[in-house]
Parts: structure tokens; C-alpha cells; sequence
């Protein structure tokens, strides 16, 4: 029988991360240079529930029936059975693989959950839609990390551009002017759970300031998007240090985090900050095409454990 297999890329939010969780929008984008893929290949001679995973990056290979029914990937097995009202899987074997960090802001969970979904769905004839997918990859974001914003799951399933806010229909940014970034790995693995729980008691602690810090993000992420539609490029640059500065007052920033940021504004990025949830993982600069390679040298030089150089298309 033939393998089906599909695959979900990286994701990084370029504005906006954590007051998104409290109703502000953000902007992510794809990173396609790394992806999270999955295979389905069915074994006929095995008795039908006889599902295999193997995923090897996390050293896992195991019988469904082995994992808790809220282990991140059961939960994406079954929720995408169950989507497609089949309460039998054939027999078969699911191998996942990703080489997108893991923990580091990228969306490697829900790249793994969306490629699962697409591979599994589209193997047994009943396709999920993107809003599907997008939705039940939501449900397994709660699983990994309690309670997510849902931009993660949006951006991976669609691949594109987004700007989005909790609750409403996502959108498609139109991207005037192609531009690049590169991205700077800490290499210090930073659970997003534990930084956006960290962020809700300082939030209950001291509710108004944080508010406050939350509207000025909200205030930078339009302002980024109104950029990035007529093209404005340099302007994004000193939003997005804007975007820093109030991270850092929000406590999610690290030193290895700074330096990164300070490396890359020292050596000509148009402007930086830190992507996800803080305290580690990665952060982003936006740079020219002429400029990246010095400021990949610089990243490298104060200490990143990996670079990405990525572009954003227009569209
Ligand atoms: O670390 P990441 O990329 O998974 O980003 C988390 C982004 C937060 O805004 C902090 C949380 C969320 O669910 O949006």
C-alpha cells in the first residue's frame, strides 16, 4: 500500500507574542526552511488498532495503545479519528520526524499535530480542511501548554502570513514588500507554559500596568501591520525594538536573550527582538540581504547555538 506523508513548517511571531493571550493581536509568520513531517504507512497483515508511532527525534516508538489518551500525540490521533467519525485505524505505522527546536518558540507541537492530521486524514480518504485541522491542532496546543492563544495552530496550517486575534477569523496579510530576518536560537530551552503562567500571576498581581504594557503591544503590532502592507520595511525595525523594550518590562526577556538582540543591532540589523515566549528559544532581526551574513557572524559570535535566514515573500 503507498505511504502517505505531509509536512508543517516552523513558525515565529514577529509581533505581539503574549499580550495575544490577553485579547491584543499579533503578526506570525512561516519559516519554511524547517518542517515537522509525518508518514503513514499502512500494514495489512496487522490486526486492524494496530497503530505503531515512531518518532525518534524524542526517542518515542511505541503502540497507540501504550500512550495516555493526552499524551500530544495520541490526542492528535485520536481527535483527527474522531473528526472523521472512524473509531477503527488501520494497522499501521505513523512516523514523525521535525527538525524544528523543540521548546524554542518555533511551533514544532503544532507542526507535528498539523503533518499528523494531513498525513492520517488524507491516508484513510477523508482530507481535513485547514479550518479543521487548524481547529483540532488548537486542542492538542492545550494539552502543551494550558491556554494558548491559538496562533500558533493558524499560522502553521496556513502557511502564510497572519495577523491574528484570539477569538476571530484569522487573516492573510498582504505582504507589499518581500523582507528578511534572521533568527538567532539561545539554545536555552524555554517551555512556553511556564513563561505565560509566570506572565498570569504577575498579570493578577498587578493587573492595570500590565494592561497598559499590553496596549502598547496591541498599539505596535497595527502599526507593524500597516507597515507591512505598504511596504514600509524600515519601520518595522524600530517596532519591533519597541516590541523588546516592553518584553523585557513584561520579564520575559533573558540576558542570553539581550544579547542576541544587541549583537544584531550592533552589527546593522534594521531592528530586533525576541520571538515567542521568552526566557530562552529564539529571537528575530530584521536585516537586508546584503547585511544577514554579518549579522549571522554576530549571532554566532555572542553565542547562538543556530541561525536561520529566512524571507518573507511578497504576496
Ligand atoms: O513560544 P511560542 O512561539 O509557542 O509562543 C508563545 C506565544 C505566547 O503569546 C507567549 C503564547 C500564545 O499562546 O500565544
Amino acid at each position: 500500500m503507498p505511504a502517505y506523508s505531509a509536512t508543517a513548517p516552523g513558525k515565529i511571531i514577529l509581533f505581539g507574542e503574549h499580550a495575544v493571550v490577553y485579547g491584543r493581536p499579533a503578526i506570525a509568520v512561516p519559516v519554511l526552511q524547517v518542517r515537522a513531517k509525518a508518514i503513514v504507512n499502512f500494514d495489512p497483515r496487522s490486526a486492524p488498532g494496530r497503530v505503531i508511532i515512531r518518532a525518534p527525534d524524542i526517542g518515542l516508538d511505541t503502540m497507540l495503545s501504550d500512550l495516555p489518551e493526552n499524551h500530544p500525540l495520541a490526542a492528535v490521533i485520536w481527535k483527527a479519528a474522531s473528526a472523521m467519525k472512524i473509531s477503527h485505524i488501520p494497522a499501521c505505522t505513523i512516523r514523525v520526524t521535525s527538525n524544528i527546536p523543540i521548546a524554542g518558540g518555533m511551533g514544532s507541537g503544532a507542526a507535528v499535530s498539523v503533518a499528523i492530521m494531513r498525513a492520517l486524514s488524507a491516508s484513510l480518504g477523508h482530507p481535513l480542511s485547514d479550518e479543521q485541522v487548524s481547529k483540532l491542532a488548537y486542542e492538542v496546543e492545550v494539552i502543551h501548554h494550558g491556554t494558548p492563544s491559538g496562533i500558533d495552530n493558524s499560522v502553521i496550517t496556513y502557511a502564510k502570513p497572519v495577523y491574528f486575534e484570539k477569538g476571530k477569523m484569522i487573516q492573510i496579510l498582504q505582504v507589499k514588500r518581500s523582507f528578511t530576518l534572521v533568527i538567532g536560537d539561545t539554545g536555552v530551552q524555554s517551555p512556553t507554559v511556564n513563561v505565560v503562567s509566570d506572565v498570569h500571576n504577575a498579570w493578577e498581581k498587578a493587573g492595570e500596568q500590565f494592561e497598559r504594557l499590553f496596549d502598547a503591544v496591541g498599539a505596535i503590532t497595527a502599526s507593524a501591520r500597516n507597515a507591512i502592507e505598504v511596504g514600509l520595511i524600515d519601520s518595522l525595525g524600530s517596532l519591533m525594538n519597541e516590541n523588546h523594550a516592553l518584553l523585557r518590562k513584561i520579564s520575559v526577556s533573558s540576558p542570553e536573550l539581550d544579547g542576541l538582540v544587541e549583537a544584531a543591532r550592533t552589527a546593522g540589523a534594521l531592528g530586533a527582538k525576541l520571538s515567542g515566549a521568552g526566557r530562552g528559544g529564539n529571537m528575530i532581526a530584521l536585516v537586508t540581504s546584503e547585511s544577514s551574513d554579518k549579522i549571522v557572524r554576530a549571532l554566532v559570535n555572542a553565542g547562538a547555538m543556530r541561525t536561520i535566514i529566512t524571507e518573507i515573500h511578497a504576496i
